[in-house]
């Protein structure tokens, strides 16, 4: 599947540096909680948000898949007592690291790019900048870099001195999950269904191992069926890289069409019944109110573009430590105390 992976858009990064904040002003003030504020760092760190955006470029141009990777990392950090950093933990003698999780293991990646970043903002201003706000900033600059939305990012969250390893592996929802479960794991975060849905636009770029479609292909209700949801043609596709045993680490994008560009066509894609994992797919199948959303996102990129922006603001605000809770690391990967 290398070939799919080969849209390089070296042409975006210049585009980005000229326009950092083209898109300017697409936050609602009423959907933020009074802690957080985009001039957090204003004072304290005024060169923060370059450093991080200019490191993500770097980080972009090296490897264009890590600007998916960096993206999802702020989701599996928000889902897991909230938006405080407490996925990058490394395991430790009293640490149990969320890496380790179902949903993390052998799949999210990126956090040497967050050491990296971590380590200049250190050098630039010490203990000022939360690992947990740096994967707000890497998620933002991600989108933009890879062509979706600009949305100013709030911040001043603090970071959690704890990992939660069960929450990681109850709350983020499985690709096999039903509809339901997507709903009501997203509700308990505070985020409803259009949030659901526009959220899950990010899976417009970025990779699926094999192992989480592969049921869809060879084994879809237990009756060695294969899912009547999935275009016969782009099943076939997938059958030639995802065998029914085996190869299970066989990276697929999670968006056939434009695998590297934020763009609409993931929604494109469900209406023609050619979504990856069949978390994608059920939200054109399963439900009518997220039918109704995927059609207008699919022929509306910028409805598409402005909800992203609204939801990913009200995401990162899921319980993030403010005041004199938590601590600013000085390593993502280790709590102060630990850090010797
Ligand atoms: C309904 C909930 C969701 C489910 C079930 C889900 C599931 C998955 C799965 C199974 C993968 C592939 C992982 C692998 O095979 O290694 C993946 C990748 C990805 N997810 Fe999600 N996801 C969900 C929501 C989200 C949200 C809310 C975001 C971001 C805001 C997101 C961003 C991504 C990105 C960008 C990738 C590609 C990562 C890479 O290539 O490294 N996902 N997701
Ligand atoms: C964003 O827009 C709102 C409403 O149009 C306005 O009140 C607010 O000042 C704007 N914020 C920024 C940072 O431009
Ligand atoms: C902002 O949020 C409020 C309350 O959720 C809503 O009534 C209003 O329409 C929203 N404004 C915009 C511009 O989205
Ligand atoms: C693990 O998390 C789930 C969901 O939050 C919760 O119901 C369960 O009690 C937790 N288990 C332990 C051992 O903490
Ligand atoms: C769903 O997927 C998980 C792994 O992601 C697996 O452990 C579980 O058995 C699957 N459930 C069903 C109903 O297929
Ligand atoms: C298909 O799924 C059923 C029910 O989960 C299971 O008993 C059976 O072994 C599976 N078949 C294959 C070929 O994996």
């Amino acid at each position: 599947m290398a070939e799919s992976m080969v849209f390089i858009v070296l042409a975006q990064i210049s585009l980005v540096a000229l326009f950092p904040l083209c898109m300017g002003n697409q936050t609602n003030e009423s959907t933020t909680t009074a802690s957080l504020s985009p001039q957090f760092y204003d004072n304290s760190c005024p060169k923060a948000q370059a450093i991080v955006q200019s490191i993500v470029v770097k980080a972009y141009s090296d490897d264009p898949r890590m600007a998916a990777s960096l993206l999802r990392l702020h989701f599996h950090d928000c889902f897991v007592n909230g938006c405080d950093g407490s996925v990058l933990l490394d395991n430790s003698g009293t640490m149990e690291s969320e890496k380790r999780s179902e949903p993390n293991q052998n799949s999210a990646r990126g956090f040497e790019v967050i050491d990296d970043i971590k380590s200049t903002l250190e050098n630039e201003c010490p203990q000022t900048v939360s690992c947990a706000d740096i994967l707000a900033l890497v998620a933002r600059d991600s989108t933009v870099i890879t062509g979706g939305p600009n949305w100013e990012v709030y911040l001043g969250r603090r970071d959690a001195r704890d990992a939660n390893l069960n929450g990681s592996n109850n709350n983020i929802p499985s690709p096999n999950s039903t509809i339901q479960t997507l709903v009501t794991k997203f509700y308990l975060h505070g985020l409803d269904l259009t949030d659901l849905v526009a959220l899950l636009g990010s899976h417009t770029i970025g990779n699926s191992r094999c192992t989480n479609f592969r049921q869809r292909l060879y084994n879809h209700s237990g009756n060695s069926d294969i899912d009547q949801t999935l275009n016969q043609n782009y099943a076939s596709m997938l059958q030639q890289g995802c065998p029914i045993s085996g190869d299970d680490q066989n990276l697929f994008a999670l968006d056939y069409a434009t695998p590297t560009k934020f763009d609409n066509y993931y929604f494109k894609n469900l209406v023609s019944y050619k979504g990856l994992l069949s978390s994608d797919e059920i939200l054109y199948t399963k439900s009518k109110d997220s039918m109704e959303l995927v059609k207008l996102y699919a022929e509306n990129e910028e409805a598409f573009f402005e909800q992203f922006a609204k939801s990913m603001v009200k995401m990162g605000n899921i319980s993030p430590l403010t005041g004199n809770d938590g601590e600013i690391r000085r390593i993502c990967r280790r709590v102060n105390h630990e850090d010797v």
